[in-house]
């Protein structure tokens, strides 16, 4: 198990379109899952997508503990590893929040996000999964699979007066940041 690299703003790699995994419960998806859970964990992440380490596939995983300082108060979201994603908006509402991403170190955002989902893809196993989510929950999963279509969230930024450096907006986290 590898801590790998991630790519950053301005990697080619990171604006594909990822490819569907077509074959579940192999090791190789079991040892490439294991790299991306590391290099998520070493970085204090709460969510990790394939292409950010720069394997073009429907890959993400997310999940956050009470604990992670990079976002602090934030609700609790399972540990998923989601595979070939389907994100159906339940309704036109959205909601504003702030953002980071680890291909865009040291940097915040405001961005506009659906409150409510559903998603729906498979685990490592190939088993189904179906949730209908909001909030925080459905932020990240949108988030993640932003970077199967090679979007980062700043493209998402409407409002670039709610667009800066981490260690300037929130001094409080930064410190905790090792972006
Ligand atoms: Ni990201």
């Amino acid at each position: 198990m590898t801590v790998r690299e991630i790519l950053k703003m301005g990697d080619a790699r990171l604006l594909r379109v990822a490819e569907p995994v077509q074959t579940f419960d192999t090791p190789e998806l079991h040892a490439l899952i294991a790299d991306l859970h590391d290099t998520m964990v070493a970085v204090n992440g709460a969510g990790l997508a394939a292409p950010q380490i720069g394997v073009n596939l429907q890959l993400v995983i997310f999940g956050s503990t009470a604990m992670n300082p990079r976002y602090p108060g934030r609700p609790l979201v399972p540990r998923t590893v989601l595979l070939n994603p389907v994100i159906t908006p339940l309704g036109a509402e959205e909601e504003d929040d702030w953002e980071g991403c680890l291909s865009v170190p040291g940097l915040r955002g405001v961005v506009p996000r659906l409150s409510r989902i559903r998603y729906t893809g498979f685990d490592e196993k190939g088993t189904a999964i179906d949730r209908t989510v909001d909030g925080f929950h459905a932020r990240v999963v949108q988030h993640e699979c932003d970077h199967l279509i090679g979007k980062l969230y700043p493209m998402r930024v409407r409002d670039f007066s709610r667009f800066g450096f981490t260690e300037v907006l929130f001094p409080e986290i930064s410190a905790a940041e090792d972006d």
